[in-house]
C-alpha cells in the first residue's frame, strides 16, 4: 500500500475495462479519488460497479464520458476533476485500441484511427494534465501507457507498434521538458495480459499457447499486475522516477528465443 496516494485526484482515461478498469480499483484500494474517463454510453454500467467497489474500498470516484482524440473531451475531464475532487494529481493515459491488419492493405482511415487514440489522445492527456499542474503548481505525475511493442516490432499492427514508439519517446521527452517543475512523466509497457482487447485471441488454445511461448515467465500477465506498476509509479515511493518506460511483460523483451541458451 502507498499511503501517499491517499485523496490525492487521478484521471484514468479508458477506465471502464481492461487495464484502465484494473487501475481505477487499485488507486481506489489506495483511498485515492479515481476519476474514470469512458468512451461509450453503453459502458456507464460497468463505470458504476467499478465506482461501487472504489467506494466500498475507502476511495472515492466518478464517471466521465469522453473521447480522448478531442481537446475539449479532455479539458472537460479535468474540469470534472477539479469541480469534483477540487485538485488533480495523477494523470493515467490509458486509453488505447489495436486492430490486425497486413500493412499493405492497411487504410488512412485505420492508421489515423490507432495514431489519433493511441498516441495523439494521449499527448492531449499529458498536455492538459501538465498545463493544469504547472498552473496550480503541483508536482504531479503523469503515467502513460506504452505496449513491449514500443521495442518489439509487431507485423500486421504497424500502426499499433508506431503509436507505441512514439508514446516512448513522447514520455522521454516530456520528461525532460517538465523535471525541473517536479512533475515526473513515465510509461508502463505491458506485455500480453489477460484483459478484453485479447479476450478474441486467448479463447483459441492455438494462438494462446503462441503467445504464452514467447513469456519467459510462462504465463499471460493479470491486469492486477499492471495496476501495481501503476500506483507504484504515481506514489511518492517513485519520487525521484521521471523518464522511465516500466516493463511488465514477464520477460518478452528479454529475446525469448535465446532461452534455451543458443545463439
Ligand atoms: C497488445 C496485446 C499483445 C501484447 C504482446 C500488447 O501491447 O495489446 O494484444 O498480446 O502486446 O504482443
Amino acid at each position: 500500500m502507498y499511503p501517499s496516494l491517499e485523496g490525492k485526484v487521478v484521471v484514468i482515461t479508458g477506465g471502464s475495462t481492461g487495464l484502465g478498469k484494473a487501475m481505477a480499483e487499485r488507486f481506489g484500494k489506495e483511498k485515492a479519488k479515481v476519476v474514470i474517463n469512458y468512451y461509450s454510453e453503453d459502458q456507464m454500467k460497468e463505470v458504476k460497479g467499478i465506482i461501487e467497489t472504489i467506494e466500498n474500498a475507502g476511495g472515492r470516484a466518478t464517471g466521465i464520458q469522453g473521447d480522448v482524440t478531442k481537446e475539449e473531451d479532455i479539458k472537460r475531464m479535468i474540469s470534472h476533476a477539479m469541480e469534483t475532487f477540487g485538485s488533480m494529481d495523477v494523470m493515467v493515459n490509458n486509453a488505447g485500441i489495436e486492430n490486425e491488419v497486413p500493412s499493405e492493405d492497411l487504410t488512412l482511415e485505420d492508421w489515423n484511427k490507432v495514431i489519433s487514440t493511441n498516441l495523439t489522445g494521449q499527448f492531449l492527456g499529458c498536455r492538459e494534465a501538465i498545463d493544469y499542474m504547472l498552473e496550480h503548481k503541483i508536482k504531479g505525475s503523469v503515467i502513460n501507457m506504452s505496449s513491449v511493442h514500443q521495442e518489439i516490432p509487431w507485423p500486421h499492427f504497424v500502426h499499433y507498434a508506431a503509436s507505441k514508439g512514439g508514446v516512448k519517446l513522447m514520455t522521454e521527452t516530456l520528461a525532460l521538458e517538465f523535471a525541473p517543475h517536479g512533475i515526473r512523466v513515465n510509461c508502463i509497457a505491458p506485455g500480453a495480459i489477460d484483459t478484453p482487447i485479447n479476450a478474441e485471441k486467448f479463447s483459441d488454445p492455438e494462438l494462446k499457447k503462441g503467445v504464452i511461448e514467447l513469456i519467459p515467465m510462462g504465463y499471460i500477465g493479470k491486469p492486477e499486475e499492471i495496476a501495481a506498476c501503476a500506483v507504484w509509479l504515481a506514489s511518492s515511493e517513485a519520487s525521484y522516477v521521471t523518464g522511465l518506460t516500466l516493463f511488465a511483460d514477464g520477460g518478452m523483451t528479454q529475446y525469448p528465443g535465446f532461452q534455451a541458451g543458443k545463439g
